[in-house]
Formats: C-alpha cells, sequence, structure tokens
C-alpha cells in the first residue's frame, strides 16, 4: 500500500545506506515474487555498487539471492532508465524510507501530526503505571504516556529512530523514558513486567503471535492498548482483535478517517 508520505522522485537511493540489516532481510524476502519490484531493485543495485555492498555486508542472508538477482542487469542501461528504477524502488519502500528521517515521519505523517495525546489518555489511566511501547516510531504514544507514566520503555527495531528517541530525551531532559531495540514478536523483557503494553501501527502482520507476545511481559489486570494516530483512512472494525477480546472505541478523525482503538484488560 502507498501512502504518499513521500515524493520517491526527492530521495536518492544512497537513503538505503541508513538502513537496517532486518529491513534489507524484508525487502528481499518480502518482494521475491513481485516480478516488477524484483527487475527495479535490480537495476538500481547493480547500477549502485556502493549500496549493494553495503547490502551485502550488513545482510550476509541475502548475498546469494542479491548475487542472483542482479547477474543479468544490462550493462548499457540509460541514466533515465536506472533513476526510473530507483524511484520505483524507493516509492514502494516508502514506509522504511520514512523510518531513516524521523523529521520526516513527524512532518509528514498525518497519523502523527494530526493526533491528540487525550486519545490515548481516554484507554487507561497512566498514572504512575510502568509502560512499553512497541514500535515506538518518533515516541508519538511513548512520550504521551511519559508525561503521567512512572516509566516508559519505547522499544524500537529502527536504528535511526531510537537515535531519535534518545536525542529527543536528551534535548528535552525527559527522565522517564528509556529506548531500546525489539520486535513485536520477540519481546527483551520477562513476563509479567508491565502494566501497561501499547501499540499503534504495528500489530496485525501475525495476529497469534504477536498478541501472546504482549500478553506475556503485561501483569496480571494491566492493559494491551493498540491506538493508531488520525488519518483520512476509512477502515472497518478489526475482527481479529474484537475476536481476541479487545473493546474497540471508534471516532472519525478530522480528516474523515474512521478511528478505532482498542484495549484489553489482561486477566492470567
Ligand atoms: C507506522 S510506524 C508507527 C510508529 C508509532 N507506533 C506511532 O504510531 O506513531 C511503525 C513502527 O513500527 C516499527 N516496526 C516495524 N516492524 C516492527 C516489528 N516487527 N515490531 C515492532 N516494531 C516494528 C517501525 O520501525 C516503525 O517505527
Amino acid at each position: 500500500m502507498n501512502y504518499n508520505w513521500i515524493k520517491p522522485e526527492e530521495f536518492s537511493f544512497n537513503s538505503f545506506l541508513l538502513m537496517d540489516r532486518w529491513i534489507i532481510r524484508m525487502m528481499c524476502e518480502n518482494h521475491l515474487s513481485d516480478k516488477d519490484f524484483s527487475k527495479n531493485l535490480a537495476i538500481a543495485l547493480e547500477y549502485n555498487p556502493a549500496v549493494k555492498w553495503y547490502f551485502f555486508h550488513k545482510c550476509p542472508e541475502s548475498r546469494d539471492f542479491l548475487e542472483r538477482l542482479t547477474a543479468d542487469v544490462p550493462k548499457d542501461l540509460s541514466l533515465q532508465a536506472i533513476r526510473k528504477a530507483e524511484v520505483f524502488v524507493i516509492g514502494e519502500m516508502e514506509t522504511s524510507i520514512v523510518y531513516v528521517y524521523p523529521e520526516l515521519m513527524n512532518k509528514n505523517c498525518d497519523y502523527i501530526y494530526d493526533w491528540n495525546k487525550n486519545l490515548l489518555f481516554e484507554l487507561a489511566d497512566f498514572n504512575d503505571k510502568v509502560v512499553l511501547d512497541i514500535g515506538s516510531g518518533t515516541g508519538r504514544l511513548a512520550f504521551a504516556a511519559a508525561e503521567k507514566a512512572k516509566r516508559v520503555y519505547a522499544s524500537e527495531p529502527t536504528d535511526a529512530l531510537r537515535e531519535y528517541l534518545r536525542d529527543k530525551i536528551k534535548v528535552e531532559n525527559i527522565l522517564n523514558v528509556v529506548v531500546l531495540d525489539g520486535t513485536v514478536e520477540k519481546i527483551p523483557y520477562e513476563d509479567n513486567t508491565f502494566d501497561i503494553v501499547m501499540s499503534g501501527h504495528v500489530v496485525g502482520d501475525n495476529y497469534d503471535a504477536e498478541i501472546a507476545e504482549l500478553t506475556r511481559v503485561v501483569k496480571n489486570g494491566g492493559y494491551i492498548i493498540d491506538c493508531i494516530g488520525e488519518d483520512n483512512r476509512k477502515r472497518k472494525p478489526n475482527e481479529e482483535l474484537l475476536k481476541r477480546g479487545f473493546e474497540a472505541f471508534y471516532h472519525v478523525s478530522k480528516s474523515g478517517g474512521d478511528i478505532y482503538r482498542y484495549r484489553k484488560k489482561v486477566i492470567k
């Protein structure tokens, strides 16, 4: 899905030099069957040897695939054809591109800049709680929760975003937010650690595994919250969350989107 958060033609293919190993791996695995993506990625990499070198070394498990992929790229392509391939790949990887430019994420993503933190506070009492935010991004949820919570652990797998969060913590002298790596599939904490475990725009690839992991780290009587931001998308309630015991809170965003926030009290 394209969100139109960026204009791909304004970005250098060198943006991929900022990417983490897991993103490169995902690019290679998820797009194996997409012929258009594979074709354009092959051209873009073959004509950007520094990026190809970086992919080989940052993500060695993708090396065989990338070598095969780029083996037959014609050697006489025009600059225009090469740029077209680069722009195609940049457009397809829009979300990952935005993640490595955190300031752009805040500026261009409506779900962040249009959001009001009271939409989070309505879902649970954060006062004095120990909270985990999974896939924090630029910290929309984490920094809001930190205004009330005892401590917030902001877990984020993208290195550029962890650095952004740490810079903000330093500049604003925020004393109760801790930044760490980690994914929803494998949360780097022991069982029953948090009063509230929250996320936004993260859960959804594998509901059973993800919710089992969120449930594992939340204390008995604690909450799991899924609080997306404000955008203009038309949605239906998420049946996957409802059938797993979440309650939904619905409103229409000011840009006309159907926004559902979810909450589940965990009883163990
Ligand atoms: C669309 S952004 C949302 C950021 C933030 N939660 C918000 O709503 O403002 C998705 C975030 O999840 C992170 N992410 C991607 N895959 C993830 C995973 N498997 N587990 C945890 N976080 C992930 C990305 O790096 C990115 O920061």
